[in-house]
């Protein structure tokens, strides 16, 4: 919540987990939602939404481990206007030293009549006992009334109403379809306050969708009209188009601070980590002209502009690289450096390990260290984020334990895999494929009898430079349900090899959640020769 003491103050509501990972092919585990929750406490966002707890059983684990385990913001659930919504987003927020439950509901006509088939009357009753409901558990209740900016101003005036009796305390005005145009926008929330006097004690919070591209600009005429929470989502992720970019409008009320008379409590040089933490969990990469943390944003290639940086830098830049921490990825170790240095390191970098985990971190950043010359802060990221899945997959998933692959211009590719399966068990397989890629990707399915269908397949560099470590980003698809992965590694096909069976087993894991309630096994279901 925004410092009731501060009016200038800008909430930010960080819906990555939520709103972001609802971007098709994102499917983020309990242990990855913390690691990117644990970064957004560093960046200084006040709220985190970690999830949606009745979606999934999984989204429940997360939102729970993310109450437990997150210091710092309130962390709030998202809840339909529904009792039994509201029971579960409370069981899983109920540990956390802060909690919000968000409840919703649609106002605009189009959704009453064609998606909810109830009425204006049904809406009015149970936006009434939603929020009465919530504030039985808690007193920081936000309500949306969702599609807002497409319904009737007086009627969702009149729901809005209902929540502030209720008790909300937070009023949350979505763009849900990404359709307003921002003195539009601005004009519906001015006349809210108009129509309901109360909304004054209360913050007014803005949710705008990118469909049109404006997600940012509506959320600032938002605020120019008096909201004072901003939801965004890192790297802009979310439904269809996704949300507004949290590191844009960081920068955006930083850069212009004098103009918009706001601020945020946010610590801008965590920025650029936030968006590679969360591009690479999540499989979605970073447009290279993407404003503030695109590799491009700071880049200057024509001459005149190159020339007019070097005389004085505010001729063509109006923001600083370092002060988004784009700077980050400067040598940090050396191949001589030892199992110390890197725990300092990494306690840098924000990560506190010891013991089992410094040790194995230590054998692959010493396997990194001896391929590459220079090992920096990025490459670390990476590796840790690795080790992180790693350890994941070991506890309850499928890992990579061995490939070979032969390649070769005269010969069909051929490949043998050994994958380690829930359990313990050593499978193995071979297969011949179009590539040496291709090979083992199919030699995984064999060995491990799933028959997964690859559907993405992403190849990055972690840094410049001939040395770089790759990076792998795929998504494949198991009877119907979808997992990414990524793997890191110096050798390219093995990061491959790591991704995919990464998403393969995300694939396995979310269909036996979603679909054991149905009675069915997707892995049973999907096992059988490629
Ligand atoms: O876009 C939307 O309307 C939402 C609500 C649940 C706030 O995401
Ligand atoms: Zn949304």
């Amino acid at each position: 919540m925004a410092p009731s003491h501060d009016k200038d103050r800008v909430t930010l509501f960080d819906t990555t987990l939520r709103d972001g990972e609802q971007s098709p092919g994102i499917s983020l585990n309990a242990q990855e939602k913390l690691e990117i929750a644990q970064q957004l406490a560093r960046l200084g966002v006040d709220v985190i939404e970690a999830g949606f707890p009745i979606a999934s059983p999984g989204d429940f684990e997360a939102v729970q481990a993310i109450a437990r385990g997150v210091e710092g913001p309130v962390i709030a659930g998202l809840a339909r206007a529904f009792p039994e919504d509201i029971n579960t987003a409370f069981s899983a927020l109920k540990d956390a030293e802060r909690l919000r439950i968000h409840t919703f509901i649609s106002t605009s006509d189009i959704h009453i009549q064609h998606q909810m088939q109830n009425t204006r009357d049904d809406v009015r009753r149970m936006a009434r006992e939603a929020v009465a409901h919530a504030r039985s558990f808690c007193e920081d209740v936000e309500f949306s009334p969702m599609d807002a900016t497409r319904s009737d101003v007086e009627f969702t005036a009149e729901i809005v109403a209902i929540a502030l009796e209720e008790g909300a305390s937070t009023i949350n005005i979505p763009d849900t379809v990404g359709y307003a145009v921002p003195h539009e926008y601005a004009a519906f929330i001015a006349r809210l306050y108009e129509l309901v006097p109360a909304l004054r004690g209360a913050v007014v919070s803005v949710h705008c969708h990118d469909d049109l591209g404006l997600a940012v600009a509506n959320s600032i005429a938002g605020v120019l009209a008096g909201a004072r929470q901003i939801e965004c989502a890192v790297n802009g992720i979310g439904e269809r188009a996704g949300n507004a970019a949290l590191e844009e409008i960081i920068m955006l009320i930083a850069t212009r601070q004098a103009e918009l008379g706001v601020h945020t409590g946010a610590v801008t040089r965590e920025i650029a980590r936030t968006s590679r933490i969360v591009s690479r969990l999540t499989g979605y990469p970073v447009a290279p002209n993407k404003a503030v943390i695109g590799r491009n944003a700071f880049a200057h290639e024509s001459g005149i502009h190159q020339d007019g940086v070097l005389k004085e830098r505010s001729t063509f830049e109006i923001m600083d690289a370092r002060a988004v921490g784009l700077e980050s990825n400067q040598l940090v170790l050396g191949k001589h450096s030892g199992r110390h240095a890197l725990a300092q390191a990494l306690s840098e970098l924000g990560y506190e390990v010891s013991g089992a985990a410094l040790n194995q971190a230590f054998r692959r950043f010493k396997e990194i260290a001896d391929k590459k010359k220079q090992v920096t802060a990025m490459d670390l990221e990476a590796l840790l984020t690795d080790e992180l899945r790693e350890a994941t997959a070991e506890q309850d998933g499928y890992s990579l334990e061995f490939f070979d692959v032969e390649s070769s211009t005269r010969r069909p590719p051929h490949a043998r895999v050994g994958v380690r399966v829930p359990g313990g068990e050593l499978l193995e397989g071979s297969f011949g494929g179009d590539g040496p890629i291709d090979a083992i990707f199919h030699a995984i399915n064999v060995a491990t009898g799933v028959d997964a269908r690859l559907r993405e397949f992403r190849i990055g560099a972690v840094t410049g430079g001939q040395d770089a470590l790759g990076e792998t980003s795929i998504v494949v698809e198991v009877a119907g349900f979808s997992g990414s992965g990524q793997g890191v590694s110096t050798d390219i096909v093995e990061a491959a090899a790591r991704g995919y069976v990464r998403a393969l087993s995300n694939a396995v894991r979310r269909g036996r959640a979603e679909g054991e309630a149905a009675g069915a096994d997707p892995a049973a279901a999907a096992a059988g020769t490629p």
